[in-house]
This record gives structure tokens, sequence and C-alpha cells, in this order.
């Protein structure tokens, strides 16, 4: 089945993952920055990943041609283009504040970078989108709360609030203030739990932070307690298998667990987390579970159903989308 064509949504991707090999050598240019790497293709020979951290590593150096706003919104434009072309209707993006306000960007030149493009992917492109602030698990909670402060002036224009970056060692628990003071200011909440952490991370982001959806949890099916209290709520995952094989979370995509979460009843969406280093968007994403895991068209369907489901549309555009993908069940 062509997947490309159905609408979807796209809940787990940061847009600075979204920073192809080609403008990350084009932006050093413009910015007179000196790349580690000779060509394109020594960039993306790099990308050999063991964990998590072995490509968080490469993530954050490649994020440091990102220096104007100009630059921030060619990267999120190029990404909205890639939503258009694959039928990503709706995309609900993290972006990573800390990455650049700590190299001396401000929050402002990253925010309205970003925000222009989606301003103008709403009218140009008919994608509409969400911004999710991500804060960095490795720094402390009180640079998590100084950057959750930095970002209220701009409050309207940020759905939720995240976390991400390098999971072990850094539980949830750690930032159970901040997300008190985002939930406090009217945001919702999310985390990336239970990528490579325990099931016991994904219990503590459910209970201490009140996230909405998981950003990855495939190590949920470790707790069969905590699989029973995701189905009951329809707490909703945000999967991403080609990122779960660049960074080894599973040796191959045949064993991917994403089809049998499924049939557990768990509500299962697909996403792309870092496109640009993990080997294609969202479509692609759609294929590699088809082929390898022998999805069913209703299967797909139903990814693509769960994606708007999953999503913090409101309810009135979430059925309008059902709607939409009944014709091709
Ligand atoms: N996990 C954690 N942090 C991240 C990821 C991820 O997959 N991608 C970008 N930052
Ligand atoms: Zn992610």
């Amino acid at each position: 089945m062509r997947s490309h064509s159905l609408p979807k949504a796209e809940l787990h991707i940061h847009i600075e993952g979204s920073l192809e090999p080609e403008m990350m050598v084009a932006l050093a240019q413009r910015n007179g920055i000196t790349l580690p790497y000779a060509s394109v293709e020594a960039v993306r020979a790099a990308y050999q990943f063991k964990d998590l951290q072995s490509f968080l590593d490469l993530y954050y150096a490649g994020a440091q041609v990102l220096q104007t706003e100009q630059d921030f919104y060619d990267l999120t434009w190029a990404y909205l283009q890639k939503c258009a072309d694959q039928q990503v209707r709706h995309t609900e993006i993290f972006f990573d504040p800390q990455t650049h306000c700590d190299r001396g960007i401000p929050f402002e030149v990253v925010h309205s970078g970003i925000t222009q493009a989606l301003k103008d992917a709403r009218v140009q492109l008919g994608v509409s989108s969400g911004l999710i602030l991500c804060f960095l698990r490795h720094l402390s909670a009180e640079a998590a709360m100084a950057t959750l402060e930095q970002a209220l002036p701009y409050r309207d224009s940020i759905l939720a609030v995240g976390l991400d970056s390098s999971e072990l060692g850094h539980p949830p628990s750690k930032f159970q203030a901040v997300f008190d003071r985002a939930r406090a200011e009217g945001l919702l909440t999310v985390a990336h739990a239970g990528e490579e952490g325990p099931p016991e991370y994904i219990w503590q982001a459910i209970r201490l932070l009140k996230a909405s959806r998981i950003d990855h949890g495939v190590r949920c099916v470790e707790d069969p307690a905590l699989v029973e209290y995701l189905v009951e709520h329809q707490i909703p995952l945000t999967v991403c298998p080609l990122s779960n094989i660049k960074l080894c979370v599973f040796d191959e995509m045949a064993q991917h667990n994403l089809k049998k979460l499924m049939d557990l009843g768990l509500c299962v969406t697909v996403n792309s987390d870092d496109p640009a280093y993990f080997g294609g968007y969202l479509a692609e994403n759609f294929d590699a579970v088809e082929s390898a895991l022998g999805l069913t068209p209703a299967q797909l369907v139903q990814l693509a159903k769960n994606s708007f489901k999953a999503s913090f549309l409101p309810p009135a555009e979430q059925q309008s989308y059902l709607q939409e993908l009944a014709i091709y069940s």
C-alpha cells in the first residue's frame, strides 16, 4: 500500500534532526564555520551510531551551524516541504532551545525562525503544526526551569513541553518541578521515556510529569502492568522505527516490536525522530515497518488514524481527518 498517499500527522520530530548534510554544509559556508568533514558524503558517512549517546554527540555538533533566524527558517521550511510531499497534514515539532541558547544564540532568533516557517506552511503548504519545547535532560533541572522562564513570553505559540537527550541516568523525576510549572502555565506535557530507559521511567513520565504521550516507549513491554495501564488509558506511544534501528534499540526492523504493541491494543503512532540522521521521513518509516513486519493495509490506516487521535488537534479537526481516512478502511 502506498502509505505516502494517506493523510497523516507526525508527533515526534526534532527539528534540529531534520538538518540534511547538504544544508549543514551550506549553512557552515554561509556562516563561516569550518566543519570537521570534507564533503556532504563525509558527513553522511559519519552517521554510524551504536547507541543514543553516539548519535547525540554528532547531532549537537551538527546543530552548531544554525546561527541566524534565516537558518532556523530554512531548516524548518525544508522539513515542512517534505511534509507536504508526503501527505503529512499536521506536525507537532520539538525544538531544543538549550542547544542554541547555551552557545549564545538568542531564544528569540530560534523561535522566530521556526514559527515564521510554521506560519507560512499553514498558508502556502496546507500543513498545520504545533511547537513543543524540549528540555535537555542531561543538563540540570535548574537550567530547564530557566529555559522555561525564557520561553514564557512566547507561551501562546507553544503547545507543550517535552524531555529529550540522554535518557539513562536522567529520570523524569528530575524534572517534576519544571513540568509542574509548565502545566500551571497551561502547557501540555510529553516526555521521551522507555527508548533506552526502563519501564519505571515511563511510569514516572505518566505519574510525575502527567505526560499526555510517551515518546518512544517501546520498552513498556517489559512491564505487563504498565502495558495494561497504557492500553486502558490509551496513552499514545510515538514510536520511531528507523531511529530505533539506527540507534540499535532493535538489531533489525524484522525484530521491531511495533506490530506487537499494536496487537496488544496500544495507541501506536509512527514517526521519524531525526529524519536526516536516520535515513527517512515519515513515509519511509511507514514503508520500513510495512515491509519488515508485514503490516496489512488496515494496520497502516490504523497507524494514520492513531496519529490524529494522539495529536493535540481539537477534537473536531481530528474527526474530520478520521472521516477522510474512513474511505481507506
Ligand atoms: N532521543 C532522545 N533525545 C533525542 C532524540 C532521541 O531519539 N533525538 C533527538 N534528541
Ligand atoms: Zn526523539
